[in-house]
């Protein structure tokens, strides 16, 4: 329940990376023995891969943000529908189990709220390395006898499977070159923790990546790397909802990693000041129409451009946002004009015309950035906004009606949602 119009100013800081986190903790699989994974957030997504992962027979312990992992005993190899089915990262196992031990039944992951999501890079490239793989009865079912180096070139750049595929050759015989492999700083994170587990890969951060597997790992700590779009979407709360004249301070983020929406915001009128992990954001006078498309990292993200959108609302002028990656990830759409907004969209490409001012009214959150995107808009709109199914919102932000009230937001949790 959020009363727009409170103008935001102060400090925030911003948790570890979700993405990440959910590459990392998988990798636990490829070496027995115990691993701390510092700066973890605290998020339905990150309990979801425990459960799951404690299921296969690991033990965790989370508190504040430190994350403790038992990798000791691997005692199944499956992951079912069950945990599949409440978040698609689940597959991340798939390339850890064939790997290490030859064999992995892990549940298809069906569709999601804005449209297909296929996993055929995933299954492509671990047959590439040699692995026997089955669809059936939604399932995947891989086998494999020692993982053989090879040469991978992905068609598409897909964050998943390069982390699968990448999990998969740190244990494979000789060489595997992953060419057009995604360059998120997340996998970066992946394969900086990898090499620290005593992988041995080549061109991180960049492509091709050439890994040349090794007999075996060792477990390894490690800092996950601050969320970017946990702190973009505090950046966009701030040039939509600051207060005139004040400053919003996003802490721990790494600006490098902030780049494509950080030059946008300088673009639609924000003052922006960087530091080394810090950005400053004073809102606009004005909101300045300012198009993006969505791209591959270190293009604009996918996971803002909902939250771009309840900005653009509110911007003089017409802006054009475009999502390349998702071709259907609009479901915020018609939530954000039953706010006021005046949006229309054509196949991927959506044209804001900015209004004068968002209601507020209730509207429905359907996946995690939409539900962002609804809540920046609620800040922003006259009145009241009741924001519903705010479940999803937990599954990747951390305390996030906490954090905007410590800015001056009128935001609260009202209890007693189902799910
Ligand atoms: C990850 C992020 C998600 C983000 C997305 C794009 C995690 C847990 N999730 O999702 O928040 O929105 O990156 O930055 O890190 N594709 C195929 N075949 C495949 C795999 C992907 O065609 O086998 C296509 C997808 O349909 C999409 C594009 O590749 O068009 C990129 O998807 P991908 O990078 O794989 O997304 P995820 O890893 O699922």
């Amino acid at each position: 329940m959020i009363r727009g119009g409170r103008g935001l100013r102060g400090a925030v800081q911003i948790s570890g990376a979700k993405n990440a986190s959910l590459a990392l903790m998988p990798a636990t699989l490829l070496a027995p023995g115990s691993y701390t994974l510092s700066n973890t957030p605290n998020l339905r997504d990150i309990q979801t891969m425990s459960r799951l992962l404690e299921s296969m027979g690991l033990g965790f312990g989370h508190a504040d943000s430190t994350l403790k992992i038992d990798a000791s005993h691997v005692t199944k190899f499956e992951a079912p529908y069950e945990h599949v089915k409440k978040m698609r990262a689940s597959i991340y196992v798939l390339g850890p189990l064939v790997a290490r031990y030859g064999h992995a039944l892990v549940s298809l992951p069906g569709g999601c709220a804005w449209g297909p999501r296929p996993v055929n890079l995933h299954i492509e490239g671990l047959r590439k390395l040699g692995a026997e793989i089955d669809v059936e009865g939604g399932y995947i079912r891989a086998k494999a006898g020692r993982l053989k180096g090879a040469r991978i070139v992905f068609d598409v750049s897909s964050v998943g499977a390069t982390g699968n595929v990448m999990m998969a050759a740190v244990l494979a015989k000789g060489t595997t070159v992953i060419d057009n492999a995604a360059m998120e700083p997340e996998m970066t994170a992946l394969a900086q923790f990898l090499v620290k587990m005593g992988a041995k890969i080549d061109g991180v951060g960049g492509n091709p990546l050439v890994i040349e597997g090794v007999d075996a790992l060792h477990p390894a700590d490690m800092t996950t790397i601050p969320d970017r779009i946990e702190a973009g979407t505090f950046l966009v709360a701030a040039a939509l909802a600051g207060e005139r004249g004040a400053t919003v301070r996003v802490e721990r983020c790494n600006p490098d990693h902030l780049s494509a929406v950080t030059t946008k915001l300088e673009d639609i009128g924000a003052q922006m000041t960087y530091g080394a992990d810090f950005i400053e954001i004073q809102p606009p006078p004005a909101i300045r129409a300012v198009n993006v498309t969505t791209s591959i990292y270190s293009g604009f993200p996918t996971d803002m451009q909902a939250q771009w959108m309840a900005l653009m609302a509110l911007a003089q002028g017409t802006s054009i946002v475009t999502d390349t990656i998702y071709f259907d990830r609009f479901m915020h759409v018609p939530e954000l004009i039953r706010l006021g907004a005046n949006i229309t969209v054509k196949e991927n490409i959506a044209t804001v015309i900015g209004v004068k001012k968002l209601t507020g009214a209730k509207v429905m959150s359907t996946d995690l950035r939409a539900s962002a995107s609804l809540i920046l808009a609620g800040l922003a709109a006259e009145g009241t906004t009741e924001v519903l199914r705010v479940y999803h919102l937990d599954r990747g932000y951390e305390s996030i009606e906490k954090k905007l009230q410590g800015l001056g937001a009128d935001i609260r949790r009202v209890a007693g949602e189902e799910f």
